[in-house]
């Protein structure tokens, strides 16, 4: 496979939030990596599992003080997309969330919503879209299937009796 995106977690706990990225992902025909690394519990293990990484982008998720986003993104010159985890040690995700937006100048970390791993894996594969019309051609066809969804839901919901604009 041409490209590969590694997605990192600071703990097992993550997964479930972040099993969407990687379904995403894999629905591009796009390789993807998975890891347990902790910035707090692995510093060591994470710093070199960055530096010998051949990935074109990096998607990381953590919750509480979300610092992996932020650790990796200081190693690389890659793109770091980072998913703010509601874990059950967060103060309703809002902890995560500004722990990995609120970077400092010149080390910048693309944030999506809590628990926001869809949307992470989307931005990645866009940013491979870029330069690969192949993926290009696809995300045209994602947005496209998006649409069609919802003009069906638009169209059933008419079709319901629950429907109350009629007087
Ligand atoms: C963070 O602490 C992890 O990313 C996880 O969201 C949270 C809790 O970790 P566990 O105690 O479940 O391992 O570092």
């Amino acid at each position: 496979m041409k490209y590969t995106i590694d997605i990192l977690m600071g703990s097992q706990s993550d997964l479930v939030i972040m099993t969407p990225a990687i379904d995403i992902i894999q629905s591009f025909g796009v390789k993807c990596t998975v890891n347990v690394l902790s910035a707090h519990r692995t510093p060591h293990e994470t710093i070199a599992f960055v530096e010998q990484s051949t990935s074109d982008v990096f998607i990381a998720g953590a919750g509480g003080a979300a610092h992996l986003p932020g650790v990796i993104a200081g190693i690389t010159t890659k793109p770091v997309i980072g998913v703010p985890i509601n874990a059950a040690i967060s103060i309703s995700g809002i902890d995560s969330l500004l722990s990995i937006v609120q970077m400092p100048p010149g080390v910048p970390v693309a944030t999506v919503g809590i628990n926001g791993a869809k949307n992470a894996g989307i931005l990645a594969i866009q940013i491979l879209g870029v330069a690969d019309p192949d993926i290009q051609k696809q995300l045209i066809q994602f947005k496209a299937d998006q649409r069609q969804a919802v003009l069906a839901a638009n169209e059933a919901i008419q079709n319901q009796a629950i429907h109350t604009s009629k007087p």
